[in-house]
């Protein structure tokens, strides 16, 4: 974390404690304070959670009921409730080759965790000696000569790709920790997964029965060509370990009456069809079938997790002025301070400035002169162009809006520097800095230009619960606090209050 440390403004704890905390405020009893918050919340842990084991504890039936966004139900007499879903219950297959597996191996390490904490293997085309245990471990594909490889110009390293599913179920076969598997997640090598948005989704669906959970392409022509209803491999996608037992069974005859398809992906599509399996779609998984810069895509994410983000390599480094694995390393920052509201977007308005102010929480906040709804708000803005380089709002499978209506209501846009824990408080505070983006438009508008501010904090408390299966999803609520400091903007993001809505309200 050396590089991001290096590339920001410094932003110290007790930086991000001038809000909060008088300026008497001692070393001693920050720590003191530290020290009672970690005692309160462990405790506060013991106490609670055998509690909501019991009173939300429910028979899980075995297959034919369908149970999977039905709020859970206490019953009185039920029996034991079954584990939720962790990590240890996930065997990741990336799909690499030799060639690529030393430059886009550095996007896995960033998520990956070793020391068996994390199951999985990193499936190349040949032998490379690898002497890094922060890796996953890395298997062979094993020979697919036999198989038709019909697709114009394609690479028939998709059939080895394909079989990756059928080839980790035939190696856990018998195994000891076959036992404790119930999903394969697949991604290529070139994605990063927020694994515990992977595993608040995961825990939605009941494993013992038939998941096919994935995303499809945010190129509407893509999704023409290949399906809106398949699961694009580079987002990654899961499937049950029952699914992938009988994908195990057919997929070798089934590859072989679609030798014209293109992927990988589609192959496993196809015989999806075959098994009569639809596609579970989880918006949080990121094919992410674009170029040029994901800030309007990230700065207004669906209400749900985000899981993956895919093509690391081509579209632009996610923070702009650095590299494209530095980048993501900073946006692993935020990630492990509250994962579940990483690129939450609320919306809010400086009502004495007549500002608009949109927050994608750990990743950007912008700043627009006047008064916009969060209806308009909340669809990405084009700073991105589509798979075939088109840049119309046709091309896109979701909403978009163009990055401004005129010079005037270009944002500004402040990129996340760093984010903390403000333990004392319960809180992260996370810090972000003006892009100073090359265009500085004219606007004669007489209002106040957001460029005065150069750094705004945003306070949040943690939200892991926030995607529970009998949670309804709703957008946080923000709040433009009083400004102590010219230049600096502090914001209040957490869930909306009762009658908290977003509107401008003239005082
Ligand atoms: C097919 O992909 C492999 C990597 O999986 C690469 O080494 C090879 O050059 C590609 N072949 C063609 C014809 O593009
Ligand atoms: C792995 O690397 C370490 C240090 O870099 C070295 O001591 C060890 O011998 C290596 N092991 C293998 C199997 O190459
Ligand atoms: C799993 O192992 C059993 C026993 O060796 C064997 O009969 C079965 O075919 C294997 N299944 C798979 C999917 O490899
Ligand atoms: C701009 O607005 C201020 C008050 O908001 C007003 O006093 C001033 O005259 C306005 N300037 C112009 C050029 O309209
Ligand atoms: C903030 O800006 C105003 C107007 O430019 C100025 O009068 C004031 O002294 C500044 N305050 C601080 C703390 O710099």
């Amino acid at each position: 974390m050396g590089d991001v440390k290096k590339e920001q403004k410094p932003f110290s704890y007790e930086k991000a404690k001038t809000f909060s905390c008088n300026s008497h405020c001692s070393m001693l009893r920050l720590f003191s304070k530290l020290i009672l918050t970690f005692a309160i919340i462990f405790s506060i842990q013991f106490v609670f959670y055998p509690l909501s084991f019991i009173s939300s504890s429910q028979p899980r039936p075995r297959p034919l009921i369908k149970i999977a966004v039905s709020p859970v139900v206490s019953g009185p007499g039920s029996g034991p409730k079954p584990e939720q879903t962790e990590i240890k219950h996930v065997v990741f297959g990336i799909a690499a080759s030799a060639k690529l597996w030393k430059h886009r191996r550095e996007y896995v390490k960033l998520w990956w965790k070793p020391d068996g904490e994390m199951k999985g293997f990193v499936w190349l085309d040949k032998h490379i000696n690898q002497n890094d245990t922060e890796l996953p471990p890395i298997r062979v594909s094993s020979d697919t000569a036999r198989f038709k490889y019909k697709f114009p110009k394609g690479n028939r390293s998709a059939i080895r790709l394909t079989r990756i599913v059928s080839e980790t179920v035939r190696l856990l076969n018998g195994t000891e920790s076959e036992k404790n598997v119930r999903w394969i997640v697949m991604g290529d090598d070139d994605t990063v997964f927020f694994t515990e948005n992977l595993i608040r989704v995961l825990r939605k669906y009941d494993h013992n029965q038939f998941y096919y959970i994935g995303s499809s392409s945010e190129s509407h022509i893509q999704n023409l060509k290949f399906s809106y209803g398949m699961a694009y491999g580079g987002g990654g996608f899961a499937i049950s370990y029952p699914l992938a037992k009988a994908l195990e069974k057919m997929q070798d005859r089934c590859i072989q009456r679609y030798p014209e398809l293109y992927g990988s992906d589609d192959r496993i599509h196809a015989c999806m069809a075959e098994l009569g399996v639809p596609l579970t779609r989880e918006v949080g998984f990121h094919q992410v079938d674009l170029f040029g810069k994901l800030l309007g895509l990230l700065s207004a994410h669906p209400l749900a997790p985000i899981v993956s983000i895919h093509h690391l390599d081509l579209v632009d480094p996610v923070f702009p002025n650095m590299g494209r694995v530095n980048a993501m390393k900073r946006f692993m920052v935020p990630a492990k301070l509250d994962s579940a509201s990483l690129t939450q977007q609320s919306i809010c308005y400086d009502t004495a400035r007549r500002w608009t102010v949109s927050v994608s929480w750990g990743y950007t906040v912008q700043i627009t002169r006047g008064v916009l709804s969060p209806r308009e708000m909340q669809i990405p803005t084009r700073t991105f162009i589509d798979w075939y380089k088109r840049t119309d709002d046709k091309s896109y499978a979701f909403n978009t809006r163009p990055f401004s209506k005129n010079a005037c209501q270009r944002p500004r846009v402040y990129f996340l520097s760093n984010a903390l824990p403000d333990s004392a408080l319960h809180r992260t505070a996370s810090e972000y800095v003006r892009w100073y983006d090359d265009w500085d438009p004219e606007c004669d508008w007489n209002m106040s230009d957001p460029s005065e501010i150069d750094r705004v904090i945003v306070y949040k408390k943690p939200d892991p619960d926030r995607w529970d299966k009998n949670k309804a999803p709703r957008r946080d609520c923000c709040r433009v606090l009083p400004r102590k400091k010219n230049g600096t903007m502090v914001i209040d993001v957490g869930a909306c209050k009762d009658d908290e809505i977003v509107e401008f309200l003239v005082k």
